[in-house]
């Protein structure tokens, strides 16, 4: 028996051992309001695990709209990622099912509100959420951090642990105000904290191909970010805009809606350059 269980334990150790998960953590940031990092962090998210992936989401954003978005409750949740940060509980005690099976959340709560403040004095402040990642890295194929709009210390938290960024714009005439700034304090963490932070690119959200100006803020877009826009464009959709009252991300509340499909090709495109990264690394 004694043996049984011994050679059971090291059958199982060699799994872990061959497969070995790092979570990709990618980043959904941009400092300018309503552009569309929350509807893509929650259907991203939600479509990744659809694809097979083991998802978490965590709502770095004290608007918590991820959080409500997937159905929690703000006010009655006892403690979120707040908790994590400061260091009185481990992510894996805060994370909650998001509704989506293989798609987990790391909710906001009110107390996070109150991490602006807080997390100026403490040591490590910009590595809080890097450092609280690494305990639940093995249990995840990719996190995803819904980042709120600025660039105060939540979001710096938000680049520092990341591995990825994503951009979402918003197919408008201003789309592009504050993108330099943004590259900027990216290029700064790469200099002084992360060198291999890697800009995945730009999401194009909310177009309207009926509107000439969508084209113009592409050809502008080309010029911040060449070679890196994803094709899987997200149209503007009153299922996306619906789904969150709903608590539901789009692949439950409207699977056949135009939004749904957007988010089910961003997966895939995520995906698929995930697995070549993969094995250009190996390659070296
Ligand atoms: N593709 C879309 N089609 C229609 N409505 C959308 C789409 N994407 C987002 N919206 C709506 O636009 C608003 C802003 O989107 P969202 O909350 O995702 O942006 P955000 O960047 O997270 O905002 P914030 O900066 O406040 O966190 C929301 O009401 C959302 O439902
Ligand atoms: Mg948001």
């Amino acid at each position: 028996m004694y043996n049984y269980t011994i050679k059971t334990l090291i059958i199982i150790r060699m799994f872990i051992n061959l497969h070995n998960i790092m979570a990709h953590i990618i980043s959904i940031v941009n400092q300018k309001g309503g552009v569309g990092k929350t509807t893509t962090a929650i259907n991203l998210g939600a479509y990744l695990a659809e694809h097979g992936k083991n998802v978490l989401l965590v709502d770095l954003d004290p608007q918590a709209n991820a959080s409500s978005g997937l159905g929690l409750d703000y006010n009655n949740l006892n403690k979120g990622i707040y908790e994590s940060l400061i260091g009185s509980h481990l992510i894996r005690e805060v994370v909650v099912p998001s509704g989506v099976t293989g798609f987990r959340v790391a909710p906001a709560t009110q107390a996070l509100a109150g991490a602006n403040v807080e997390l100026v004095d403490v040591e490590r402040r910009e590595f809080r959420l890097s450092d609280a990642l690494l305990e639940i890295k093995n249990d995840y194929d990719i996190v995803l951090i819904d980042c709120p709009p600025s660039l105060g210390i939540l979001t710096i938290n938000g680049l520092v642990a990341a591995d990825h960024i994503m951009i979402p714009v918003q197919a408008e005439y201003y789309a592009l105000e504050g993108l330099g700034q943004l590259l900027n304090t990216i290029e700064l963490i790469k200099e002084n904290i992360k060198e291999d932070l890697n800009i995945l690119g730009a999401v194009l959200t909310m177009f309207d191909k009926r509107t000439k100006l969508s084209g113009q803020v592409m050809d502008e877009l080309y010029k911040y970010f060449p070679n890196k826009i994803f094709d899987a464009v997200v149209p503007r959709n009153v299922r996306l805009s619906e789904a969150p009252s709903h608590g539901k991300a789009i692949s439950h509340y409207a699977p056949e809606s135009k939004g749904a499909k957007a988010y089910s090709d961003l997966a895939k495109e995520l995906i698929d350059y995930l697995e070549e990264e993969k094995i250009k690394n190996k390659n070296l």
